[in-house]
């Protein structure tokens, strides 16, 4: 059982609406529901539970990769879970894989494929805004992801470096004019999957696809719909996230 040192970094777990990442530290820390003395935390086992000044419960918990990505600061609309892992699995994305990817944006998505594509993979990531390069640098180091992600600041549709990569991932407003660049640069077998948040830029991707002969075309959305479980009254939770944006998937024979 790992043991929790100063300097460890925790999550404090009330509930599902009320968690708090922080490093341990000798001093005190306050939630929604009284103060934390951390250093009573050092030499006690991650699970362990804790009062705070008022008597309420928390878990220490050991933070996951998903905690630090939901915490990422953002100053761009980022990509969602469920549209990140499909991203993932219908672009046969895995450790070794070189992918390239725009536009960089907060680097939400860039360090679920730098995640995924560790120890041996890259990422080459282009964006055309330096603003957002510098946060989505800080975001990616918290993670220790950097070493696997290469950045650039360059418009994509003007070219991709990269050859024989093994897939290109778009989520930027013009998809269809990186297609023909995405044909070039990419291996026979690779990937090209770009997501839209409109059915019209879909459209025009679709055709840019099958003017440069992509087989496999395939566009979709993802309905995540979590359950409130309630022995005697499970249902389905009032309010769910409607529309995040399509996902578009084709292959270069
Ligand atoms: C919606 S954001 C991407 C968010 C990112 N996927 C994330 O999860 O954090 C779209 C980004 O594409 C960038 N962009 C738009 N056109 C571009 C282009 N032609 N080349 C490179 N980046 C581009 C924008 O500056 C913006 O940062």
């Amino acid at each position: 059982m790992e043991v929790i040192a100063e300097g460890s970094e925790v999550l404090l777990y009330f509930s599902k609406k009320y968690k708090y990442l922080v490093k341990v530290t000798k001093q005190k820390f306050s939630t929604h529901r009284g103060v934390i003395d951390l250093s009573q935390l050092i030499g006690k086992p991650f699970g362990s539970t804790l009062e705070t000044d008022v008597g309420e419960k928390f878990v220490v918990a050991k933070p996951t990769f998903m905690d630090y990505l939901e915490r990422f600061r953002k100053v761009t609309q980022v990509i969602y879970p469920k549209d990140a892992a499909a991203i993932v699995l219908f672009g046969c994305i895995g450790p070794g894989s070189r992918v390239v990817e725009a536009g960089l944006g907060s680097g939400a998505l860039c360090a679920v494929l730098a995640y995924y594509v560790r120890p041996t993979g890259k990422v080459y990531s282009y964006e055309i805004r330096r603003e957002f390069i510098e946060v989505a640098v800080k975001n990616l180091s918290r993670v220790n992801l950097l070493d696997y992600v290469v950045i650039k600041e360059k418009d994509i549709t003007t070219g991709i470096d990269e050859e024989n990569v093994d897939a290109v991932v778009l989520d930027m407003a013009t998809p269809w004019l990186v297609v023909p660049h995405a044909h070039k640069a990419l291996r026979n077998g690779g990937y090209f999957i770009c997501f839209s948040p409109t059915i019209n830029q879909v459209e025009k991707v679709v055709k840019a696809l099958k003017e440069h002969n992509f087989i496999d075309i395939t566009t979709f959305e993802l309905l995540l719909r979590t359950y409130k479980v309630e022995e005697g009254s499970t249902r389905p939770e009032t309010w769910m996230v409607a529309h995040t944006g399509y996902l578009t998937v084709a292959r270069k024979p």
